[in-house]
């Protein structure tokens, strides 16, 4: 059930949420801005522009209640696949969103990261822009927000293949640790929550490696009308599950 929003329109965090048991780091596929456009006659474009203001919205949920780690699925390697228009429109929206929201965030102690390959197919100036936030809030440590933009949980898996087999490793030496040590990002710990919107009950390429263990929702919610609450449902849902990692219950 959801919590009604408060008058500010902010919700607060319900009691049931168990704020000693918070995931460490949650990681959303921001699905359904398409669906969520068409319902209202809109272009898809809309619906994009409209999950600006969801992801700053759980952005602020989950500094609330104290997650370290936020990940969020932008843009696909599989998603150059969609029209032209869209795709350029994607692009844009991402430079466009660092450039209104990268003070904001660094204000706020957020770390911001890109994880996904850098791509001749990703304009220059978008690159730049990307650097440029990533500069500015390298310091910060209250939260890490990873954007995956041009990821594929293979693509990834392929660099770090890549990586260790530039650096002439032997076969004997790759285990699991080598390959991590190798992924986008091996200080990020492996998500504790994934949280797919829209209904799909896929993962469509995200974060294969890290996802092992992760206990993953699916809520209805198309992207666009998520806020903070919809994060606070899914950790107390998150708080619910036993995770067990191949072993029995203690
Ligand atoms: C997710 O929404 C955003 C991106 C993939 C960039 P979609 O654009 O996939 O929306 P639907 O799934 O078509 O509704
Ligand atoms: C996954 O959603 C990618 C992002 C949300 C960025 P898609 O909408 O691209 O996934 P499919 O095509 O439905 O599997
Ligand atoms: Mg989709």
């Amino acid at each position: 059930m959801s919590t009604p929003a408060t008058d500010e329109g902010v919700d607060p965090v319900p009691a049931a949420l168990d704020r000693t048991r918070v995931p460490v780091h949650v990681a959303c596929v921001m699905d359904g801005n398409g669906r969520w456009a068409s319902a209202r006659g809109l272009p898809r474009t809309e619906g994009h522009t409209m999950g600006e203001t969801a992801l700053f919205d759980v952005v602020m949920g989950a500094l609330e209640i104290g997650i370290r780690w936020l990940t969020v699925y932008a843009f696909s390697t599989e998603n150059w696949r969609r029209p032209t228009d869209e795709v350029r429109f994607l692009m844009g929206f991402n430079e466009n969103l660092l450039m209104r929201r990268a003070d904001e965030l660094n204000e706020l102690g957020v770390q911001i990261r890109f994880a996904g390959r850098r791509d001749w197919r990703v304009p220059r100036r978008v690159l730049r822009r990307m650097d440029d936030s990533v500069e500015l809030t390298k310091k910060n440590r209250t939260m890490t927000l990873t954007l995956a933009f041009n990821y594929g949980g293979r693509a990834e898996i392929v660099d770090a293949v890549k990586a260790l087999v530039a650096e002439g490793i032997p076969a004997e030496k790759v285990d699991e640790k080598a390959i991590r040590r190798h992924l986008y990002y091996p200080d990020m710990p492996d998500p504790d929550l994934v949280i797919r919107t829209s209904g799909e009950t896929r993962i469509s390429n995200f974060l294969l490696w890290e996802i092992a263990y992760s206990e993953l929702i699916f809520p209805e919610v198309l992207w666009p009308d998520v806020r903070r609450r919809h994060l606070y449902e899914a950790v107390i849902e998150y708080q619910r599950r036993v995770r067990r990692f191949g072993a029995v219950n203690p």
